[in-house]
């Protein structure tokens, strides 16, 4: 079974664009592996969209890109397999790409088979140029056929931004993940809008497939194609923080090779990642919010274990508010949390009642709890 935790990887549309090559790719697939990505969980190397000839061959199969890619496909593949890593790629269910290469409509079952042939594991599939009167839906049930009939194990990650309510149907079309939002940008603001507004879905989100908040900006700097501004390191531990409670799965989109040790240090965050990556999936429940803009929540795992996360994405350091009765823990219950902080490794407690850390601007709080009796 596929996407029994969130997908994690690497993609390369958030820094390089159009701008790959089997050289990056191959570079990126080295960094994952000698700097510890692989090991902390990120498995997927997936080449998003610019990957193909803007023709497809006498055939009909799409081509790639022969000065990008001069070995082919399957090359790379074998590259990144023998890694130790798997291969995504990226297709669209409209005519074309998104930038303007030949994209699967009408062409689902030939170029599912050119991906299985390639050795893809993952396949990215978007939602531009959708010829007017085709159904949204029928296009991801189609290509859900297309992969199965393979015969080879390829994720499926649906990527129509959440249109036609996709949390609802998506699942249904063998999805395995789902993009429930437009494109995400390097800056607070861009991620901060897309957690907020994923609130009220987390429930569609759970072991199978998960609602994917788009691939991760953390250690972009303002650098590369969906750079905006960029972020601080406080923000960046607050966008992956995010990710990791709401089961997002977790796709790196910076440049490994020159990341620095703050943000690789955030990305291989084993406690966080274990929250992401819980085997029973519960989506957390928004315990608190305060001004619009203080955030706490509550999140089952599984032995028994907890995570409490504090976000405040305000523009002020500020005490955020988590009342142990609004999570279910009334003061008479005579119980309390034992808690980790899961960026110090501080442990402390039995904590009752409540806890409302002081928390700077745009930061953010997560501790993994242990509900231990207190009488
Ligand atoms: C967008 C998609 C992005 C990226 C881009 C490529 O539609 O949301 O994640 O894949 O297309 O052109």
């Amino acid at each position: 079974m596929l996407a029994k935790t969130p997908p994690m990887g690497w993609n390369s549309w958030n820094t390089f664009g159009g701008d790959i090559s089997e050289t990056m790719i191959r570079e990126m697939a080295d960094a994952m592996v000698e700097l510890g990505y692989r090991d902390a969980g990120y498995e997927y190397l997936v080449i998003d969209d610019c990957w193909s000839e803007l023709q497809r061959d006498d055939s009909g199969r799409l081509v790639p890109d022969r000065r990008k890619f001069p070995n082919g496909m399957k090359a790379v593949s074998d590259y990144i397999h023998s890694r130790g890593l798997k291969f995504g790629m990226y297709s669209c269910a409209g005519v074309r790409t998104c930038a303007g290469h030949p994209a699967s409509f009408d062409h689902e079952f030939t170029d599912a088979q050119s991906f299985a042939d390639w050795g893809v594991d993952f396949l990215k599939y978007d939602f531009c140029y959708k010829p007017e009167r085709a159904d949204g839906p029928l296009l991801y049930y189609r290509m859900g056929l297309a992969l199965k009939v393979t015969g080879r194990e390829i994720l499926y990650s649906a990527c129509n931004w959440g249109h036609d309510d996709a949390g609802k149907w998506i699942r249904s079309a063998g999805a395995h993940m789902y993009r429930s939002t437009g494109d995400i940008q390097d800056n607070f603001s861009s991620f901060r809008d897309i957690a907020l507004s994923q609130i009220p879905n987390l429930c569609y989100s759970n072991t199978g497939c998960f609602n994917d908040l788009d691939m991760l900006v953390v250690g972009m700097y303002g650098k590369g194609n969906a750079a905006l501004g960029g972020c601080s390191d406080a923000e960046y531990r607050t966008h992956f923080a995010l990710w990791c409670l709401f089961n997002s799965p977790l796709m790196i989109g910076c440049d490994l090779r020159t990341l620095n040790g703050e943000s690789r240090r955030l990305l291989q965050n084993r406690d966080l990642i274990a929250i992401n990556q819980d085997p029973e999936g519960r989506p957390p429940f928004l315990v608190c919010c305060t001004n619009g803009n203080r955030y706490s929540f509550f999140r089952h795992l599984a032995d028994g274990k907890f995570a409490i996360g504090y976000f405040n994405l305000s523009d002020d350091d500020t005490d955020v508010i988590c009342s142990f009765t609004d999570l279910g823990l009334p003061a008479a219950s005579d119980c309390g949390f034992l808690l980790r902080d899961v960026f110090t490794g501080e442990e402390w407690g039995p904590v009752r009642e409540y806890y409302n850390p002081l928390v700077p601007a745009h930061d953010c709080k997560v501790y993994l709890a242990t509900l231990v009796k207190t009488a």
